[in-house]
């Protein structure tokens, strides 16, 4: 069975001016289906940029970038925009919640861009936040 995603080559080129950084360098990784998998590297290694091409927020210079069959590197940014709205999950390090809404209207304004989703209230509650709904983010822990 083909890995269900696969980094093949993949090379990331950032150009600042006259200076290019090699953020990738042929990065080789196969995750299967039903897989738990950490990246870990130090700092500056290519983690965060490894995550924003799989989450299709960033694109590769080179290389190809495989998930479920489809080479999401190939993809239109169209194409990039519905992949990001219904096909993968992402919580970013800084979480980016918008400030002034509560932890229950964030999850309403996320649910509102997708298909089918769950209850909020609901979701919040089984995530043991029940009584935190109509807290503001900065009045949440970071976990
Ligand atoms: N937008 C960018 N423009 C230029 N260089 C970048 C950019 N983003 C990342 N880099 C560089 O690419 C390399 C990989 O960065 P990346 O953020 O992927 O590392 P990381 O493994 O996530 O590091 P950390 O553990 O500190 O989060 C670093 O040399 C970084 O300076
Ligand atoms: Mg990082």
């Amino acid at each position: 069975m083909a890995a269900y995603v696969e980094f093949k080559n993949v090379k990331k080129i950032y150009k600042m001016g006259e200076t290019q950084i090699n953020a990738l360098n042929g990065v080789d990784f196969e995750i299967n289906k039903g897989e738990f998998c950490v990246i870990v590297g130090a700092s500056g290694a290519g983690k965060t940029t490894i995550l924003n091409i799989l989450g299709g927020m960033d694109t590769l210079t080179s290389g190809s970038a495989v998930l479920d069959g489809t080479d999401i590197s190939k993809m239109t940014k169209r194409q990039l925009t519905a992949y990001r709205r219904y096909d993968v999950g992402f919580v970013f390090q800084f979480y980016n919640l918008v400030q002034n809404l509560t932890a229950l209207e964030n999850v309403e304004l996320a649910a509102q861009i997708c298909r089918d989703p769950l209850n909020a209230a609901d979701v919040l509650k089984q995530v043991g936040l029940s009584e935190r709904m109509k807290n503001f983010p900065a009045q949440l822990s970071g976990g």
